[in-house]
């Protein structure tokens, strides 16, 4: 079974063609961040406006790639939500023409899910039930995948995303955008003790988390400690990054335990972050639970990952009808809008 994947939900132009929901045949991502990093972050405008420059010679690449033409397809899938309104709609239309023209069956497709289902493409994936970590730009929440069609949100942010904490605090450093992968590089030359963030305690959420107070505090530091340089950036960078990892990590864990799953996993592009890794896989190993970490490339945003969410759902019959529409608020675990009868799926 062949699977074409878009995404455009953010800042990322990106296609794949996926075999049997597990194999990328090819996996191609366009990136925005040249157009962005002026601005210090994602200006939605800009986006939808360079997906339609890119879209369609991303989808011409990937298939070129996998050596598939159109025709050869089953499905093509696309991200219709969370995201930016304008980007999504971009990779809808292109998904919905492609799909039109070529007589294959569409089908919407989650962001969140499609990060979940990211790790189905390294060898030896789990399969579900496991516990999913998703840490993104936008996202920081914890599920458990009961289910290939399944989601049981058992905790999230109360107010920034862990990559948002990231790109907002490196841009307090003067580190270019999107910060987190800057300051990754420097924590590894650093001390981690040097300076004690605190972590935040989310009353009457045990497995909630929240980054504005530990932002708040790297601010104050800065205002008593200006402009860090070489081995005091670093120190900092490392203790910013332990009190993410931190509560991530130890929370993680807790719900896995809670929710009797032997195996967590980690995705989104903050799962790219190697202190997280290394300190989830420790504590995995000391809780006894397996842990599967997708490689850096399918944690950020891909269109692989939504190939493979667009399989199962295609697999269910979940097709979407002509009439489907972007939802840029799309909660995972509400119903896939916009599902057809399968006839009507087929122009
Ligand atoms: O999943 P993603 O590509 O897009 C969203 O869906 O948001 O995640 C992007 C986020 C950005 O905040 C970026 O700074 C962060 O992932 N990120 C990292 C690393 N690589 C990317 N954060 C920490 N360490 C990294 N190595
Ligand atoms: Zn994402």
């Amino acid at each position: 079974m062949l699977v074409l994947g878009i995404e455009t939900s953010c800042d990322e132009t990106a296609a794949s063609v996926v075999r049997d929901g597990r194999v990328a045949l090819s996996d191609v991502v366009s990136s925005q961040i040249e157009v962005h990093k002026r601005w210090g972050g994602v200006v939605p405008e800009l986006a939808s406006r360079n997906h339609v420059v890119q879209v369609m010679p991303v989808v011409d690449e990937a298939l070129e790639r996998a050596g598939v033409k159109l025709a050869d397809l089953d499905a093509v899938a696309v991200t219709t939500g969370p995201g930016l309104i304008g980007a999504l709609l971009v990779g809808l239309q292109a998904a919905k023409s492609l799909a039109w023209a070529a007589g294959k069956p569409l089908v919407g497709v989650n962001h969140l899910e499609g990060h979940l289902l990211a790790i189905r493409l390294i060898p030896d994936a789990p399969e579900p039930p496991f516990l999913g970590l998703v840490v993104s730009g936008g996202h920081t929440s914890l599920y458990a995948v009961e289910s290939f069609s399944s989601y049981k949100l058992l905790g999230s942010t109360r107010d920034d995303a862990a990559g948002e904490a990231y790109d907002k605090v490196a841009k307090m450093l003067g580190l270019p955008y999107p910060g987190g992968i800057h300051i990754d590089k420097l924590a590894a030359q650093g001390d981690k003790k040097a300076i004690r963030f605190p972590r935040a305690n989310v009353k009457g959420g045990e497995l909630d988390f929240s980054f504005s107070g530990l932002k708040t505090s790297v601010l104050t530091h800065l205002q008593k400690n200006p402009s860090p340089q070489g081995q005091v950036l670093s120190d900092l960078c490392a203790s910013f990054q332990e009190a993410v990892a931190d509560p991530l990590t130890r929370k993680a864990i807790k719900a896995a335990k809670r929710s009797g799953l032997s195996r967590l996993i980690l995705c989104g592009g903050v799962a790219a972050n190697s202190r997280l890794r290394a300190l989830a896989a420790e504590r995995a190993a000391e809780a006894g639970l397996d842990i599967f970490l997708p490689p850096p490339r399918l944690c950020t945003d891909n269109g692989a990952m939504i190939a493979v969410a667009g399989t199962h759902a295609f697999q269910r019959g979940e097709l979407a009808s002509p009439a489907l529409n972007a939802d840029p608020a799309w909660r995972l675990g509400a119903p896939r809008p916009s599902l057809a009868v399968q006839q009507q799926a087929h122009p």
